[in-house]
């Protein structure tokens, strides 16, 4: 006899992970569909990690006080205002299920992060996209102004994954002060790093100005820990405290604590590889430019081509190329900025498309 599941499940798209490349004859494949750091992780990185594997017969430490210590000191703030999670993605996850009842609402900006709609849906809540603008912003007054009685939180993906876009600090001001104060106003900063923007919002700072306010980071994208699913909250004592009610038991492991650890006393080598990487962010951000390419200014470790209806001969070029990028059919293609090699790769293929592509924008 089959088991009933939950109802509706079989509509639930699974979170799809950035593709392989495909092999070609004579190249190197890059893999540039996961917005990953191209660097092997730090020797020191590497040192705590392999110290800790001795005693993986143990639990991990599940309040982590060293590590949410040390957060806390990073950002001047209480260890009571840091939550852990197996990943950023899981804070999030946290976070709905902490802060919404079955059928209310949760607003983000769209297209985001695609895990948004998908923690949104299996928390019992409904996902509350709001379309982005024509240049790959948030529409914040459209986001103002669609709050409803049943909006519970609201995401900010600052800069935004995959438009690169970047949300400025007053036009995040004043959307806060539009919105009812007992939304929440999740400022999602995983790019947070490489966004080199001096009138952008920044998370620390709203956190500290509106109650209402929490900050998500992560040690995946410019730490290079994408594979030990580490990231954090900063939020209100309250929050944090209703959001170790509902995460997953031992979900932050005892190696990826320690390599968290590692990871912040290691900041200023970290700092040295994401300089490389923005400035090869903008080196790739020109040459596509100039070859003619539809490619939005960022302010993260990725790239967009608005490609929309050029989109699938685009994508083509890129996999003839040994590369894979993420592609959304028909509305764009976000490129992750890898080694110089992976880099080059990239402008190789734009060259290719350069030739092909009739000009739309
Ligand atoms: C905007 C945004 N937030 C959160 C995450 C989750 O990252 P992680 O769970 O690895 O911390 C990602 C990953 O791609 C992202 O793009």
């Amino acid at each position: 006899m089959n088991i009933p599941h939950r109802a509706g499940l079989e509509n639930f798209p699974p979170y799809r992970q950035g593709k392989a490349p495909q092999a070609v004859d004579g190249l190197e494949a890059f893999k540039l569909s996961s917005n990953e750091n191209p660097y092997p992780p730090l020797p020191s990185v590497v040192e705590a990690v392999t110290g800790a594997v001795s005693s993986i017969n143990l639990y991990p430490e599940i309040a982590a006080e060293e590590l949410r210590g040390a957060i806390a000191s990073r950002w001047e703030v209480s260890p009571d205002n840091i939550a852990l999670g197996a990943g950023s993605v899981e804070v999030a996850s946290q976070i709905i299920l902490a802060v919404s009842n079955p059928g209310d609402q949760v607003m983000f900006a769209w297209r985001s992060f695609e895990a948004y709609p998908l923690l949104a849906t299996t928390a019992g809540a409904e996902p509350q996209p709001i379309a982005l603008t024509g240049e790959g912003g948030h529409d914040l007054p459209a986001m103002a102004a669609a709050v409803t009685p049943k909006t519970r939180v609201i995401f900010l993906c600052n800069p935004n994954n995959p438009t690169g876009t970047v949300l400025k600090a007053a036009a995040v001001d004043s959307f806060i002060s539009s919105v009812p104060e007992d939304v929440l106003i999740v400022l999602d900063e995983a790019y947070v790093h490489f966004n080199r923007d001096a009138d952008t919002a920044v998370g620390i700072e709203m956190f500290r100005k509106y109650p209402n306010v929490a900050v998500l980071h992560t040690f995946s994208k410019a730490y290079g820990l994408a594979g030990l699913r580490l990231g954090y909250a900063i939020a209100s004592p309250g929050l944090v405290t209703n959001l170790q009610k509902v995460a997953v038991p031992f979900g932050v492991t005892s190696l990826a604590q320690q390599a968290g650890l590692a990871s912040l006393c290691a900041e200023d080598e970290l700092q040295e590889r994401i300089d490389v990487l923005v400035t090869e962010r903008r080196r790739v951000h020109d040459a596509l430019a100039a070859a003619g390419l539809p490619v939005l200014p960022s302010e993260a470790n990725f790239l967009w081509l608005d490609s929309r209806g050029q989109t699938a001969a685009l994508a083509a070029i890129f996999e003839d190329n040994a590369l894979s990028v993420r592609v959304f059919p028909n509305e764009g293609i976000r490129i992750t900025i890898g080694s110089p090699a992976a880099n080059n790769r990239i402008l190789d293929a734009a060259r290719q498309a350069a030739a092909l592509l009739a000009p739309q924008h």
